[in-house]
């Protein structure tokens, strides 16, 4: 139902095994991929693609589009998966490829955002779901999570209260999907029934 890229860690793809989601498959581009031995660990097809044996970006989406058409899955999401992919790998899985991004998108698109965060000096920060299109972490966003940046923080700090989030809202926006409650209209996600699309820093 589900196959999920990673490239490192694994953290959010253990969130999303933890919420029982059906994940059918992992595809790390990377062999030492930590997350890869998680995935094996709780019985799930693990499958190492390597961008470093393909010439282009283009013949390693190839290669990696292969590998997920085996599962056909409903839903493609990245999970800390570092590859910029191609428009064209972006159109063929069109309204059902997700990512998370550690910004409150659009802020902050790319690498080393906790630190750009504490940079700028902004008083609040968090992380987004969204779906992806061919401009990098800029597609239509399904979730939000907001919290705090405070004044002692450093990027380790900032980071973990963002991760926390990332662990809530990814499970949640993945969820929405697969129960089809997820409506893109002009590039704006609405989810049918009304349920927060913003999850708040507690008090
Ligand atoms: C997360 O912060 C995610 O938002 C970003 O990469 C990191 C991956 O962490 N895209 P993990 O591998 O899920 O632990």
């Amino acid at each position: 139902m589900i196959v999920v890229l990673i490239s490192g860690r694994g953290s959010n793809l253990r969130a999303l095994l933890d919420a029982g989601l059906p994940v059918s498959a992992v595809i790390s581009n990377r062999a030492d991929a930590e997350g890869l031995s998680l995935s094996a660990a709780r019985g799930v097809t693990t499958r190492v693609v390597e961008h470093r044996r393909h010439a282009t970006r283009e013949a390693f989406d190839a290669a990696l589009a292969a590998e997920i058409d085996r599962s056909a899955p409903r839903l493609i999401a990245l999970a800390g998966f570092m590859r910029i992919l191609t428009p064209g790998f972006a159109a063929r899985y069109a309204g059902r490829l997700l990512n998370i991004h550690p910004s409150l998108l659009p802020a902050f698109p790319g690498l080393h955002t906790h630190e750009r965060a504490l940079a700028a000096g902004v008083k609040v920060h968090g992380c987004t779901v969204h779906f992806v299109t061919a401009e990098l972490d800029h597609g239509p966003i399904v979730v939000q999570a907001a919290v705090p940046v405070l004044a002692d923080d450093d990027a380790a700090r900032l980071a973990a209260r963002v991760l926390e989030q990332e662990h809530v809202v990814y499970p949640r926006a993945v969820r929405w999907f697969l129960d089809g409650r997820l409506d893109l209209r002009n590039a704006v996600v609405h989810v049918k029934g009304g349920d927060a699309q913003l999850v708040l820093p507690r008090r």
